[in-house]
């Protein structure tokens, strides 16, 4: 019989102490340590873990990584995000807030999986089995060779799972959710740090010792981290998180961590009755559907990984009252609000300094991306100036330090998109191998952040050097 021990693990970041201590030596963090009982055989196993693989040296010339053939999920947006199915035999951690769709998703996904390679294991502690079967129905999974090839099984004993797992053999198992899963050997409550990593290593002992991909459903806490230890992050070969805005029906799958494909592809999902629903067009999902130009939006061409998407920046600038003004972003990273803030009172000549700043983006979407600088800086003054820009403008560039304006990349896809979706001039940094031709679109080229935003805010009658630009433009219009 297996002797237990005690340890202390910090709830926080996981680290383990022989000793309570009031703070974790480790993160840091205030009265995070938890006595946890371990066994000494649970520790045994995990050094033995390794052996699990082959323990034989390859050639590099005969490691065929490249060769493996992919589970596709029956869900393209999220095969995009995975660069192309699951791998068999791979750990992943599918993170979301409660009730943003993550059981909807795999349940989904389940039936996909079935329906293609037979054999799926979907193992809940949050769900009866006769909830799940209403909730199949509902996501019409009802009946057909697809929900018999998914086994449900209503437990959280990580042990009952994996025993099922190795006599069943399904192709893929998820486990809804790591949190409500325990350890029998473990004596803390489901969801504690040691429970938590405990399952999830043993879950990692079965994907990778049978070749079975094993999907974990972790809640995400407030602070946006998965709740229990950051360590269950570096174990897992890819983290996928949904999201979305709360009460609104568009949901966002993005990888942050995938040892298998890229980590900037964005799969754009829609909530519904019937479950999440693949956007037909991306391109337009993230724009507002509002008329008429009004002050302070500004829609820009971003790149999401491959994907051209176009998204309004709406900002409002407003006197600020007493003491430190606001500013506040959403979807936009705040340090480069700042820096745009700061390029545009001192190189364009619009001082923001004693402003309220807000600024964000519509559809609850986050782009990182130097290329949305100019909508932003864009939105910015014309929100300062009480001007809206003209409709059916697109802004793309980067705005540097001095007020200049960068090239992006992609630049020809991303006005073929906006082209596509109906607008028909667009703001651009001047490149210097020349301007780019779409059909459809009148390209503004500018050379700094002071020339921009007099092309946006005067619309059709600029002044000064522009002119020619323009005129020349609208003459072939006419003529
Ligand atoms: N009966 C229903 N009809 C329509 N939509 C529902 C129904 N039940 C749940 N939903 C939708 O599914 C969401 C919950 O999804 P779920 O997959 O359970 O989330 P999670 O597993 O991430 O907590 C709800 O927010 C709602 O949008
Ligand atoms: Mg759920
Ligand atoms: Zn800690």
């Amino acid at each position: 019989m297996a002797r237990a021990q005690s340890r202390f693990v910090c709830q926080s970041c996981g680290a383990e102490f022989l000793r309570w201590e009031g703070q974790c030596r480790s993160c840091n963090e205030w009265n995070t340590l938890v006595e946890t009982v371990i066994t000494v055989r649970s520790q045994e196993r995990r050094r033995a873990l390794p052996v699990a693989g082959s323990i034989t040296p390859v050639p590099l010339s005969a490691a065929t990584e490249g060769a493996v053939a992919r589970l596709p999920t029956g869900m393209r947006e999220l095969d995009r995000v995975l660069g192309g199915g699951i791998v068999p035999g791979s750990l992943l951690l599918i993170g979301g807030e409660p009730g943003v769709g993550k059981s909807t998703l795999l349940l989904q996904v389940a039936g996909g999986v079935a329906a293609a390679h037979g054999g799926v294991l979907y193992a809940t502690g949050e769900e009866s089995a006769g909830q799940l079967r209403l909730r199949a129905a509902r996501l019409g999974l009802g009946g057909g060779p697809a929900a018999d090839a998914v086994a449900v099984l209503a437990t959280s004993e990580v042990g009952a799972i994996i025993e099922a797992a190795r006599q069943a053999r399904p192709a893929l198992v998820v486990v809804d959710s790591i949190q409500t899963m325990t350890v029998e050997e473990l004596d803390g409550p489901a969801g504690s740090v040691g429970q938590v990593r405990e399952s999830a290593l043993r879950l990692m002992e079965l994907a990778k010792g049978e070749g079975i991909a094993v999907v974990l459903v972790g809640h995400v806490t407030k602070d946006g981290s998965i709740a229990g230890p950051r360590t269950l992050e570096h174990l897992v070969d890819a983290v996928i998180e949904l999201g979305g805005e709360r009460g609104g029906v568009m949901r966002l799958l993005r990888a942050s961590k995938n040892r298998f494909g890229s980590t900037d592809e964005l799969g754009v999902f829609e909530m519904g009755e019937s479950g999440l629903r693949e956007v037909a067009d991306p391109g337009r999902a993230f724009l507002a559907e509002h008329d008429g130009a009004a002050p302070g939006s500004v829609v820009a061409a971003a790149m999401e990984g491959s994907r051209p998407l176009l998204v309004e920046v709406q900002a409002l600038v407003a006197p600020a009252g007493y003491g430190t003004p606001a500013r506040r972003a959403s979807g936009i990273d705040p340090t480069r609000l700042a820096l745009l803030l700061a390029v545009l009172g001192r190189r364009a000549g619009v001082g923001l300094g004693s402003h309220d700043v807000y600024a964000n983006l519509t559809g609850g979407l986050t782009v990182a991306e130097p290329g949305l600088d100019l909508a932003v800086a864009l939105a910015l003054a014309s929100s300062m100036r009480d001007r809206p820009v003209d409709r059916g403008t697109v802004a793309v560039g980067e705005v540097g330090l001095l007020g200049e304006l960068r090239p992006v990349s992609g630049l020809d896809r991303r006005l073929r998109e906006a082209a596509r979706l109906g607008f028909f001039r667009a703001i651009v940094p001047e490149g210097r191998r020349g301007a780019v031709a779409v059909e459809g679109i009148r390209v503004v080229p500018v050379a700094n952040l002071r020339d921009a935003v007099r092309a946006a805010l005067t619309g059709g009658d600029p002044p000064g050097e522009l002119a020619p630009v323009m005129v020349e433009a609208e003459t072939r219009v006419v003529g």
